[in-house]
């Protein structure tokens, strides 16, 4: 049964109890982190694009642990650039990893390096890991194509953003897990910043309404899913 632990903003860690994987650590510059980068031990590290509240520590974490970075083709291409290991993939596509199968999505967003430099397509990912499937939806507005994504995958867990001006809101958040039709959702990418400042408990009730799950995650809780 893999283990998800919420890290805040659009963080988690996901542990099959063999293989750790770290999406998006955004952890030295964010109060709400409940570790720092030198806490974690994964792995692999995917990263849904290269907005600094992503990419955020993922090259130190990298360092440290000898760990394979997953990413859309130009933003892997940015990584190995500053010496790590990558994966390049892309949007669609699907790789066996040794935790699983991991398959990036569209997400309607921007990508660009702290510097400015492009890094490819903003993503969603879909992770299909202990005989769980998992859809984080990265950095998004709503699209119809999340109807496709959920008619697919059988969702266990779809991790959506709700923190609007940005990504969606909480209406939106709402109606996109109507579409994808996930066992749980849970939010994020919400009041780590004034301008994302955004109500989990409106969203978990605005769900419940819709006849589905939904749950809030503290900062550094764990889930077995
Ligand atoms: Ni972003
Ligand atoms: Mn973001």
């Amino acid at each position: 049964m893999p283990k998800l632990t919420y890290l805040s903003h659009s963080s988690f860690l996901i542990d099959d109890g063999v293989h750790q994987v770290i999406i998006d650590p955004f952890l030295s510059c964010n109060e709400n982190a409940p570790l720092k980068p030198s806490d974690i031990k994964a792995k692999f590290i995917v990263l849904t694009h290269g907005h600094g509240d992503h990419l955020g520590d993922a090259f130190e974490i990298a360092k440290q642990n000898d760990a394979l970075i997953i990413a859309v083709n130009e933003l892997a291409n940015y990584a190995a650039s500053q010496g790590l290991n990558a994966h390049n993939m892309h949007i669609g596509g699907g790789w066996n990893f040794p935790f699983g199968r991991l398959k990036f999505t569209i997400a309607h967003h921007g990508s660009a390096n702290a510097e400015g430099q492009y890094m490819g397509e903003p993503a969603g990912v879909v992770f299909s890991i202990g005989g769980k499937k998992i859809y984080h939806c990265g950095d998004t507005g709503l699209f119809l194509d999340m109807k496709l994504i959920g008619e697919l995958n059988k969702i266990d867990v779809m991790l959506v953003p709700i923190g609007d001006n940005f990504t969606m809101g909480v209406d939106d958040a709402v109606k996109a897990v109507e579409f994808v039709n996930p066992g749980l959702a849970i939010p994020m990418h919400y009041n780590t910043f004034p301008v994302i400042q955004a109500d989990p408990d409106e969203f978990k009730s605005k769900v419940e309404a819709i006849g589905k799950k939904a749950m809030v995650m503290d900062y550094g809780q764990t889930l077995d899913i």
